[in-house]
C-alpha cells in the first residue's frame, strides 16, 4: 500500500479560477486539505454570459493568489508535494492554458511530476471527495457544457453510453434563464424562480421519448421556452414557466438515466450497481432528489458531490491528478491545452452524431 500523498490542483477551464490540495492515502481515500474557488461572475455577469477574453484574462491575475492561498490554507509548500495537476481541457483554450502553464512552470520549478487532467474526468471523480464511491459506477455528469451518461471503472477508464446531441442540460438553464430575465449564471436563479411554480401548466416538448440509446437532446425544449417566455408577464406566469422548464429537464435526465440503468445492469449484474450524479446541474435539488429517486427504484445506490464540488473546482482535479499519479499517469511539459477532450476518446470519434469540432457535441 502507497503512503498518503499531497496533490495540488488547479482549475482555470472557464469562469473559475480554483487551487486545492488533496491527500490521498494508501487505501484510496480522499481529504481535501484546501479548496479555493475565486469566481469571476461579477465580472460576466454584465455579457449575460462568459467572455473568453475577459476569463483569461482574469486567470492571469488569479491564478497565483489563489495557488498560494491553497497551499497557505493546507499548510504545505511545493516540495511538500507529490505532484501539481491542471485542467488540460476541455474548456476555453486561452482561460485553460493560464492553469496549465502556471502548473508547468511550479512542476519544472519545484521538480514535481506535472499531471494533465480532463476537466470532465475531474467531474466524474467529485463525488469521491467526501464519500466512499468504490468503481465501477454508472455516472450521469451534467453541467453547463456537458450532459453525458458513462460507465467509470476507474482513471483513464471510462466509456461513454450517450451524451447531448445539442445543448447540455445547463446550458439549457442559461438560456431559458436569461429569456425570462433572471441575472446569469441562470441555473441557480431558475430554480429559486420555479419555487412553489405548477410544473404542469406549460406543456413543453419530450425530446427523443421512447427513442433507444442514452443521448440527450435539450435544443427543442430551449426553443419552446424562449418562445413562451415571451409571452408570459404576470410573476405567477413566469414562475409556472419556470417549474415547468426545470421538471421537463429533471424528466429527460430521468428518462435517459432510467435507459442507462437498465443497459448498465445488465452489463454488470446486481452487484455494483452504484449511480452517481456529478456537474453544476447536480446542484439542483429538484434534479437531484428526482435522480435520487430513480436510483431507489432500480436498484442503484445514489451519489453526488457535495454542492461545492457540483459547482466547478479544483479539488476535483486535485483527486483526479492524485489518483493517476498513483496508477503512474503523468504527463510531460509539453501537455497541450485542449478547447475539445471527450472523455471516451474512442467512442467520440466513432460516432457519427459526435463528430469532433465546431458544430461537433460539446464533449
Ligand atoms: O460544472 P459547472 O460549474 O461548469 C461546467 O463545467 O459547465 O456547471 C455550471 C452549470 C451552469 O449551466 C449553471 O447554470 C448550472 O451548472 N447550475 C444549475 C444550478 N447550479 C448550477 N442549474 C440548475 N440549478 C442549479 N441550482
Ligand atoms: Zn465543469
Amino acid at each position: 500500500m502507497n503512503p498518503p500523498f499531497l496533490v495540488l490542483g488547479l482549475e482555470t477551464s472557464c469562469d473559475e479560477t480554483a487551487a486545492a490540495v488533496v491527500r490521498l492515502d494508501g487505501a484510496g481515500r480522499a481529504d481535501v486539505r484546501s479548496s479555493v474557488v475565486a469566481s469571476q461572475v461579477a465580472r460576466h455577469a454584465p455579457y449575460g454570459g462568459v467572455v473568453p477574453e475577459v476569463a483569461a484574462r482574469a486567470h492571469v491575475e488569479l491564478i497565483g493568489p489563489v495557488a498560494r492561498q491553497a497551499l497557505a490554507e493546507a499548510g504545505v509548500g511545493p516540495s511538500e508535494l507529490a505532484g501539481i495537476a491542471a485542467t488540460a481541457g476541455p474548456g476555453l483554450v486561452g482561460a485553460v492554458m493560464v492553469g496549465l502553464s502556471f502548473a508547468k512552470g511550479l512542476a519544472l520549478a519545484a521538480g514535481k511530476p506535472l499531471i494533465a487532467v480532463n476537466h470532465l474526468e475531474g467531474h466524474a471523480l467529485s463525488a469521491r471527495l467526501e464519500a466512499d464511491v468504490p468503481y465501477p459506477f454508472l455516472l450521469l455528469l451534467v453541467s453547463g457544457g456537458h450532459c453525458q451518461l458513462v460507465e467509470v471503472a476507474g482513471v483513464g477508464a471510462c466509456r461513454r453510453l450517450g451524451s447531448t446531441i445539442d445543448d447540455a442540460a445547463g446550458e439549457a438553464f442559461d438560456k431559458i434563464a436569461k429569456a425570462l430575465g433572471l441575472t446569469y449564471p441562470g441555473g441557480p436563479a431558475l430554480e429559486r424562480l420555479a419555487e412553489g411554480g405548477d410544473p404542469a401548466r406549460f406543456p413543453l416538448p419530450r425530446a427523443l421519448l421512447g427513442r433507444a440509446g442514452c443521448d440527450f437532446s435539450f435544443s427543442g425544449l430551449k426553443t419552446a421556452a424562449a418562445r413562451l417566455a415571451e409571452t408570459v408577464s404576470s410573476q405567477a406566469d413566469r414562475r409556472d414557466l419556470a417549474a415547468a422548464v426545470q421538471g421537463a429537464i429533471a424528466r429527460q435526465l430521468e428518462e435517459r438515466s432510467a435507459r442507462a440503468m437498465a443497459l448498465y445492469a445488465a452489463q454488470h449484474g446486481a452487484q455494483h450497481l452504484r449511480f452517481v450524479v456529478a456537474g453544476g446541474v447536480a446542484a439542483n435539488r429538484t434534479v437531484r432528489a428526482r435522480l435520487e429517486a430513480l436510483a431507489a427504484q432500480h436498484a442503484f445506490s445514489f451519489a453526488a458531490p457535495p454542492l461545492k464540488y457540483c459547482t466547478d473546482n479544483a479539488a476535483m482535479i486535485a483527486l483526479a491528478g492524485a489518483e493517476r499519479l498513483a496508477a503512474g499517469l503523468t504527463s510531460g511539459v509539453d501537455a497541450e491545452a485542449r478547447p475539445r477532450w471527450p472523455l471516451d476518446e474512442a467512442a467520440a470519434l466513432a460516432s457519427p452524431t459526435h463528430v469532433p469540432g465546431r458544430k461537433g457535441a460539446k464533449a
